[in-house]
């Protein structure tokens, strides 16, 4: 029996985030050069969006481009921007003919034109769709979505919108860019790097960890179906002891 089939649908998490890594190394194995290994990262962006619709997951965010990967050279950066712009060109179709909506998180203004175009483009013509909704976290830091929300706060504070004593999480998570979203069950990082890298630092404060030493492009359905049965066989107690909860 494949995991595709030991899956609980009853039990799936409505939220899955993923770090997507080790396209460089798994290009550098090859001989090829570090794009390569991005070009068929998006291939596998592809199969795990279909194992998700498959399983009519709500939520799946990927972290596509850190704040920090702007440091990168510049010739790559070039590169995974252009990835950005004809993998959406090329899956919107896809998109409305599954139901996907198209979201995204970060400071997408630092986005060169292009890019920030296309993505737009296609989360307005995807935004009515009511199944899969992906997030693309892009130029995406948590710490400073984390600030960002701070601030917002403090100006409504200041404008007397808002009460210091009234701020709660609820509050807090509404000035987050992920609003109105569920908080991550499961994370999935490849590669075998055991680090968070500023993703959704808030969001996972409950969330399931699951790390594969599988590198990015490697990371195919299949390994998405096992993430999940791997979740489901832990015993989220959320401070809670055993007993409580049988
Ligand atoms: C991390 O591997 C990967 C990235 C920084 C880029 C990920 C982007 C894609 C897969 C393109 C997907 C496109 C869409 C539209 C979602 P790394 O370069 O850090 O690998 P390394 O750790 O082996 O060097």
């Amino acid at each position: 029996m494949g995991s595709r089939d030991q899956i609980d649908l009853s039990k799936l998490p409505k939220h899955i985030a993923i770090i997507m890594d080790g396209n460089g190394r798994w290009a550098k194995e090859k001989g090829k050069l570090r794009v390569f290994g991005h070009r068929n990262g998006a291939l596998s962006v592809r199969a795990v969006v279909e194992g998700a619709v498959e399983l009519k997951i709500g939520y799946l965010t990927l972290y596509t481009f850190s704040l920090e990967n702007w440091n990168r050279p510049k010739i790559e950066v070039m590169a995974i921007m252009e990835l950005i712009v004809n993998t959406i060109h090329r899956e919107i179709e896809t998109f409305m003919d599954k139901n996907v909506r198209l979201n995204a998180i970060g400071d997408l203004d630092l986005l060169p034109n292009k890019c920030y175009n296309e993505l737009t483009n296609a989360m307005d013509k995807t935004s009515g769709n009511t199944g899969l909704v992906l997030t693309l976290a892009l130029s995406y830091s948590s710490r400073r979505e984390i600030l960002r929300a701070v601030r917002n706060i403090a100006d409504k504070v200041n404008a007397g919108e808002l009460r210091t004593e009234d701020i709660d999480e609820e509050i807090f998570e509404d000035n987050l860019f992920t609003k109105g979203m569920p908080n991550p069950e499961l994370l999935i990082r490849t590669s075998g790097e055991y680090r968070i890298s500023n993703y959704l630092l808030w969001q996972i404060a409950y969330a399931e960890l699951y790390f594969t030493t599988k590198l990015w492009p490697d990371f195919r359905k299949e390994d998405f179906f096992e993430a999940i049965l791997d979740y489901q066989k832990r015993e989220r107690r959320f401070g809670m002891t055993s007993e409580q909860l049988n």
